[in-house]
């Protein structure tokens, strides 16, 4: 059985790399038992290299990756530096940085990136608004095909799809609350969109998980009622506590 995941999106917190690892350390000793549930921390880059060390049973993730191997590019970090940092997977087309510019093209040269320095891809993909005309499915077709583009069918088992509907943010000014079956209607839409890129059988083998505000009380309704295989948390992931809870409600259901 494949395992749920869970992730924890840090953004650019904690300030110190002392509270870094004060946190990490928190939540390792919180699911030192689980087996099920697939356990991801994407802290900011610098703590990555000193978290590495501290717990076999979470894995840790970047938060974006430079789309290119090496050459002048100053301020950037790529896919492979942070491989050797010890990461294994990466938040690539996160809402947040769409806004400071990020293009689905943009997004596609990344996860190449990604792939080809053995990161796992967490692909997030996700409407601004929902409107009665139903056009945010075509927005989230539109951000597949093109993060899509150009990848091989042998690859796309690797990549992990998040939904999150900006809306639902905790970020984002004016947010509501997502219901499982805003989830569960997207994660079958996302499904069929790879399987008529791909085929029926690589849809399946493509993980998807939800994020947007995910909690430790809403997880449980999430995870059993919202179609996906896993959930990724922002605010709740800087809470050890929180977080923890969440992991242990996944390794229940
Ligand atoms: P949130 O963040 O859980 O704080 O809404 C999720 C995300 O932005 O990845």
């Amino acid at each position: 059985m494949l395992k749920r995941i869970i992730i924890g999106n840090w953004k650019m917190n904690p300030l110190t790399a002392r509270e870094a690892e004060k946190l990490f350390n928190s939540v390792a000793g919180n699911v030192s038992k689980i087996k099920k549930t697939e356990v991801i921390i994407c802290p900011p880059f610098i703590y990555l290299d000193r978290l590495k060390k501290l717990s076999k049973k979470i894995s840790l993730g970047a938060q974006d990756a430079f789309p290119g191997e090496v050459g002048a590019f100053t301020g950037e970090v790529s896919a492979e530096m942070l491989y050797e940092l010890g990461a294994r997977y990466v938040i690539l087309g996160h809402s947040e940085r769409r806004t400071l510019g990020e293009q689905n093209s943009d997004i596609n040269k990344k996860l190449k990136s990604a792939l080809s320095a053995s990161l796992r891809p967490i692909l997030c993909v996700g409407e601004e608004k929902r409107d009665e005309s139903h056009e945010y499915f075509n927005v989230v077709k539109t951000q597949i095909r093109e993060c899509f583009n150009g990848i091989g069918k042998n690859l796309i088992s690797k990549i992990i799809v998040a939904y999150e509907p900006v809306w639902a943010i905790s970020s984002t000014p004016g947010r509501r609350d997502a219901t499982s079956a805003d989830s569960r209607e997207m994660a079958v839409f996302v499904k069929k969109v790879i399987s008529d890129l791909y085929s029926p059988e690589s849809a399946n083998n493509v993980r998807i998980i939800y994020g947007g505000s995910a909690n430790e009380k809403d997880a449980a309704d999430f995870l059993k009622n919202g179609g996906v295989d896993g959930l990724l948390s922002g605010r709740a992931s800087l809470d050890a506590k929180k977080f923890a809870e969440i992991v242990k409600i996944a390794e229940k259901i």
